[in-house]
């Protein structure tokens, strides 16, 4: 609940300021344009639900960071969080004489607050409070956009779009400010005729000398009330850590052996940020992207059952029961831990892919293909030419996996191994296999013609598809690291690729396979084989030409 808060308050505000900063910019059209701005602007903010929700959304926020400062155990955290922190804390003091100036005059004292007021103040009576205004817009644009990077990065379509939002947020700004300096300007000219003056002043009721000073006096005294409140959140918080400590400190044990001593109810994030031990945190500890989850070791009894957001990321990442997340999790007592992501995590290794990424048991489709004969092809070929015909060849079967909504697990090399139905159900999976491997042998036709002059003879191909329970994790080093499946029914999909050969067939699958893909291949002989290594038999259907299947729904799963 706090988080939601937390986050929809800060889109109320932040789309106040994107609609504040598009009214400015309309000052590059012309001061009537401005205006009638302002008007569209002040309909939707400035009414009883839109003060509610404007003000309310500014108290809460403001109170929810505050909040958030005192629970922390610790304050260490990662650059941009404490850059964000510190801009949304400098942004109240900042704005509090701008909001006293508009609104409250507005309210209270019968002032037009119009762009031609505040350009009157700005630029013909006290350009200092322009720099302020322009520091202040600054900071809170800042803030406001670091706020939503953290929070729109775990979005898979983010990546595609961070450039185009990257460009509005910095062009926005810019054409915000430039509108106010254009307007300013020229108000500043017109106001060098007395006549329009009088007309401005007439019209605009300025504050007299006693408002003024009634205003700076309550900025002042709301500077000073939110520096006693931050103060005493601060002072409120270490009270409460002395007290904590009364009780002990107790440990935590990461696998290299270091011992971490905290106080209880320190999350295990601000534990190891706090001894500096690398911990990924994608969402900066919201308990969004589950990239801080850890295995629990011993201790695990003692530990808070998990909240129900908690609770719901875990479920959603398919967690086994032992895992928690490491910014959400305040143990009680000493407890192990084991951070089951790099420190270096990124947004890709969020939520989407958890569940492989630990290692799950699933039921899926593999198919292997192999180039037939490459390997006398390439004795005679220059090695330029080998590696420019095996890439050409990989990028079309790779491209005839991914459409079919297969992912490629490796190339090993001439061949392709690909998995269909991670993300879906095996028998999506198998259809995708069998709409994939049509696919393969089709573009390798293509393939064949476009490279007609670089072949002694064309690319031929063997198919084997075989479907069974298998792990599927994230397995490697490093770069090295991928998406794969290990089990028998790997075994079996790679010697059926290899008996393609022998039957003289192009595709040979595997029974389960072909009554699970809703393909007729009734006209396809069928044979009972044994497999080295395999107890029984496996029935299996050899394709001498694969394009001569007929499937319900080519190319798709
Ligand atoms: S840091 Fe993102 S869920 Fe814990």
């Amino acid at each position: 609940m706090i988080r939601r808060l937390h986050l929809a308050t800060g889109l109320v505000l932040f789309t106040y300021l994107l609609t504040h900063l598009l009214n400015h910019a309309l000052g590059l059209i012309s001061l009537d344009a401005l205006a009638v701005g302002r008007e569209v602007f002040l309909a939707f903010w400035r009414n009883p639900v839109g003060t509610v929700v404007l003000y309310g959304a500014l108290l809460l926020h403001g109170g929810l960071a505050l909040a958030a400062i005192y629970r922390r155990r610790r304050l260490a955290m990662p650059l941009w969080e404490a850059a964000q922190l510190i801009l949304g804390l400098a942004i109240p003091p900042l704005l509090a004489l701008h909001i006293l100036g508009t609104r409250l005059a507005s309210e209270f004292f019968g002032v037009d607050d119009s762009y031609i007021y505040i350009l009157l103040i700005y630029f013909v009576f006290s350009p200092l409070l322009a720099l302020k205004q322009l520091l202040v817009t600054l900071v809170a644009w800042l803030h406001g956009c670091i706020g939503m990077h953290y929070w729109l990065r775990l979005k898979p379509w983010y990546p595609r779009a961070v450039p185009y939002l990257y460009g509005a947020a910095l062009t926005l700004p810019l054409l915000a400010l430039l509108g106010f300096y254009v307007a300013g300007r020229e108000v500043a000219r017109l106001a060098a005729d007395p006549a329009w003056m009088a007309a401005a002043q007439t019209s605009i009721h300025p504050p007299d000398a006693a408002t003024v000073s009634l205003i700076y006096n309550l900025d002042t005294a709301i500077i000073v009330g939110l520096a006693g409140l931050l103060a005493a959140v601060l002072f409120a918080r270490w009270l409460r850590l002395q007290l904590t400590r009364r009780r002990g400190l107790l440990r935590i044990t990461y696998p290299d052996g270091r011992q971490v001593a905290v106080l209880p109810g320190t999350t295990i994030l601000e534990a190891s940020r706090g001894a500096g031990i690398p911990h990924a945190s994608v969402c900066g500890g919201r308990g969004r992207c589950s990239t801080c989850r850890v295995r629990i070791g011993a201790g695990a009894a003692h530990l808070p059952p998990p909240s129900e957001a908690e609770a719901a990321v875990l479920l959603r990442i398919s967690a086994a029961p032992t895992v928690r997340l490491a910014c959400q999790t305040r143990p009680t007592s000493d407890v192990e831990v084991t951070p089951l992501l790099p420190a270096t995590a990124t947004p890709l290794h969020t939520l989407a892919r958890v569940a492989h990424r630990q290692g799950e048991e699933r039921e899926v489709a593999i198919l292997f293909a192999d180039l037939r004969g490459f390997t006398t092809l390439a004795e005679h070929k220059l090695p330029y030419d080998v590696v420019f015909i095996l890439n050409r060849y990989f990028a079309t079967m790779g491209a005839a996996v991914e459409d079919a909504g297969g992912r490629i697990d490796k190339f090993i090399g001439d061949g392709v191994m690909a998995l269909f139905g991670v993300d879906g159900s095996i028998d999506a999976g198998c259809r995708g296999a069998l709409a994939a491997a049509r696919s393969m042998a089709a573009r390798l036709d293509e393939l064949n013609q476009t490279l007609a002059h670089d072949l002694p003879e064309p690319l031929r191909i063997g198919i084997g598809i075989h479907s069974g329970p298998v792990i599927v994790g994230e397995l490697g080093y490093k770069a090295a690291t991928s998406l794969t499946a290990v089990g028998d029914a790997v075994n079996t999909a790679s010697r059926l690729e290899a008996m393609s050969k022998e039957l003289g067939a192009q595709l040979v699958l595997s029974e389960p396979v072909a009554a699970r893909s809703g393909a007729d291949l009734s006209s396809f002989p069928r044979q009972e084989i044994e497999l080295r290594g395999r107890t029984g038999r496996l029935t299996v259907v050899a394709v001498a030409h694969v394009l001569d299947v007929r499937i319900a729904t080519e190319g798709s799963v």
